[in-house]
């Protein structure tokens, strides 16, 4: 395994060079484009990396995965569906353009971020600071990982140009379907983007999720076998974007990207794949992350199709 990952890295590090670093997020420039690098760890807890799998990043939209599954741990799944749906939009990620078409009165899905955003208004605690704090320490128990925590300046960079998603928020506010007080909802929402992880950290959350629910290194149930698959079939239809169907097609396993160039894999009772690349397509996922991942699952038939 280890030489098969090693071999593809080097294969798809070309990529990136077609690819761009995000750049509406200032903080996220620093990132070298050409890093390349994959953990697997399977479900005997066998961890295999390679190139760049050390690298800090944010974990950026991957976070809207585990928002999701605590809103619906606090709340029951059908109070959660009822401010967001559960339809691909075929927009881009930040697009609000279907919240003022007739007929439609919620963000379509959790993993664009209008609708991410009405999830994290979702989560439980008396203020901004214990929500957020809740949600850390799932992540935390999630990546067996307990000096997991926020980049500072990705976060500040984030909260002061997050413009778009602000005025998004105003507009859920608006329209009825965000509670609370929106600036402390967006407070919540930039810091978990802004949580700093490696492709370990996202490997495991990918092989919790191909667990089922359940922590394989300290056998906690975290969440149930029924929310775990409500995750991962999100991850399929909408994880990738608008890049979600072709994704299926030439992968065909259930992933979730984020800006920084993270991409999180889940292979339901085989593993989970944490990959890095921060240059990324015009669609916002990693580009030589796509080809790694798409090499990855035709080598060890991973599609789950
Ligand atoms: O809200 C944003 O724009 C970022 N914090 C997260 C977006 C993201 O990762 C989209 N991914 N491709």
């Amino acid at each position: 395994m280890k030489r098969l990952l090693d071999e593809l890295v080097e294969k798809n590090r070309y990529l990136a060079k077609k690819g761009k670093v995000a750049d509406y997020i200032p903080a996220l420039k620093k990132a070298n484009p050409e890093d390349l690098g994959i953990c697997v760890i399977d479900m005997k807890e066998k961890i295999y990396t390679s190139g760049e799998y050390r690298t800090k990043f944010t974990i950026q939209s991957i976070s809207k995965t585990i928002s999701l599954m605590l809103a619906i741990m606090d709340n029951g799944a059908e109070e959660v569906f009822k401010r967001v749906g559960m339809e691909p939009t075929g927009d881009a990620f930040n697009s609000m353009y279907k919240l003022e078409i007739e007929g439609i009165s919620k963000p379509l899905n959790p993993m664009i971020n209008a609708g991410a955003i009405v999830v994290t208004s979702l989560i439980k605690g008396k203020n901004s600071k214990e929500k957020f704090a809740r949600l850390l320490n799932l992540f935390r128990k999630i990546t067996c990982n307990e000096r997991l925590d926020l980049n500072e300046e990705v976060y500040i960079s984030e909260k002061r140009t997050g413009h778009k998603n602000r005025a998004m928020a105003y507009l859920l506010k608006d329209m009825g379907v965000l509670k609370g007080d929106v600036e402390e909802v967006l407070d919540v929402y930039f810091k978990q983007c802004s949580i700093e992880v490696d492709c370990i950290d996202i490997a495991n959350i990918g092989l919790f999720l191909a667990n089922r629910g359940k922590v394989l290194k300290t056998g906690e149930v975290v969440t149930t076998d029924h929310i775990a698959r409500i995750i991962k079939t999100f991850m399929v239809t909408c994880g990738m974007y608008n890049s979600s169907g072709e994704f299926a097609i030439r992968v065909g396993i259930p992933a979730k990207s984020g800006v920084a160039g993270g991409i999180m894999a889940s292979v339901p009772h085989r593993m989970g794949i944490g990959i890095y690349g921060p240059a990324l397509d015009e669609k916002g996922n990693s580009v030589a992350g796509y080809g790694l991942i798409e090499d990855l699952s035709r080598k060890l038939n991973l599609s789950i199709f």
